[in-house]
């Protein structure tokens, strides 16, 4: 059986080991050879943009000793009807691990499920797990830890809120998620976070309060109100997430040395004002930059190249 991350739940109980790998990785920068991934190729199928996800990668299984082929949907017999399963079988013949980055979780899963090789989930309607880890990765590094940490997720309900709130409940962080009640997180992913929270004793609130969810916040995060995919509702959306926009007002109630976290891209005068991303608090490129550590750490360990 190969390893994959689909889910934030693939890692259920390994995110602090992952999460320690990702700290030495990042320590020990680009000194001294560390190349476990020899001669190894990363296969990136994406069906939408990246700027980050796709250098992340890039960029991380290089400096690791390997090399990655970006593989455009449109550039793939899968864009023409190839089926997924004979896509991922005839893949597998030649890379050792993909990431894949979907507009339908079932189709991350069905690649995984027809893949003789790892596969990763860079991103589908349904969640966002390397971020997440990138996210938990940076809340630590500056919060010293995750435990007794207030975060505060104000907006869409999507794929990043989904795959936090999955993490949050495993590594037992508070998590208040403010969003319009059309606009709430997965209801079966918010189900099973609120399964683990109960094992791990973190805090998990929906509300539709972002006032509520910022008061006394370590953490404020939020995302785009328009996820890729969802650009034909924009005029609705942007009148109905306009109380949730994070601004000085809003960050005035969190902690005063809270962070401001966003995925990116940011859409700025939308969900987050220039004051507040381009503020002392903000955490956003050490977020970006993580996902790079983060994301070594999971291909090693989904490759079996450490111990965990
Ligand atoms: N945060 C994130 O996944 O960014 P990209 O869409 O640029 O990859
Ligand atoms: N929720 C956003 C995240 C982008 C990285 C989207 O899916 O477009």
């Amino acid at each position: 059986m190969e390893r994959h991350l689909l889910s934030v739940l693939d890692v259920d109980g390994l995110i602090p080991d992952l999460l320690e790998l990702a700290d030495q990785i990042k320590e020990r920068g680009r000194s001294g050879k560390y190349l476990p991934m020899d001669d190894m190729t990363l296969g990136m199928i994406f069906e939408k943009p990246s700027t980050r996800t796709r250098l992340s990668f890039e960029v991380g299984a290089t400096q690791l000793g390997g090399h990655a082929i970006y593989l455009g949907k449109n550039d793939l017999q899968l864009g023409r009807g190839e089926t997924i399963a004979d896509t991922a079988r005839v893949i597998s013949r030649y890379v050792d691990i993909i990431m894949y980055r979907a507009f339908r979780h079932e189709h991350v899963r069905e690649l995984a499920e027809n893949a003789n090789v790892p596969v990763i989930n860079a991103l589908c309607d349904l969640e966002h797990p390397c971020q997440t880890m990138a996210d938990l990765m940076t809340i630590r590094e500056r919060k010293f830890t995750l435990d007794s940490i207030k975060t505060a997720y104000v907006g869409d309900g999507n794929n990043v809120c989904n795959s936090l709130l999955l993490g949050a409940a495993s590594v037992g962080m508070d998590l208040w998620v403010a969003t319009p009640p059309d606009f709430r997180p997965d209801a079966g992913i918010t189900e099973k976070a609120m399964a683990l929270a109960a094992g791990t004793g973190a805090e998990i609130v929906i509300t539709d309060s972002p006032q509520e969810a910022v008061k006394d916040a370590d953490v404020v995060y939020t995302d785009t109100w328009i996820s890729m995919g969802d650009e034909k509702e924009t005029a609705a959306r942007e009148k109905i997430f306009s109380p949730y926009r994070v601004n000085r007002e809003l960050v005035a109630l969190a902690e005063d040395d809270y962070i401001f976290m966003h995925c990116l891209p940011a859409h700025r005068g939308q969900e987050v004002t220039d004051e507040v991303i381009d503020s002392h608090n903000s955490a956003v490129l050490d977020q970006a930059e993580n996902r790079l550590h983060a994301q070594k750490a999971i291909m090693l360990y989904l490759l079996g190249l450490v111990e965990i």
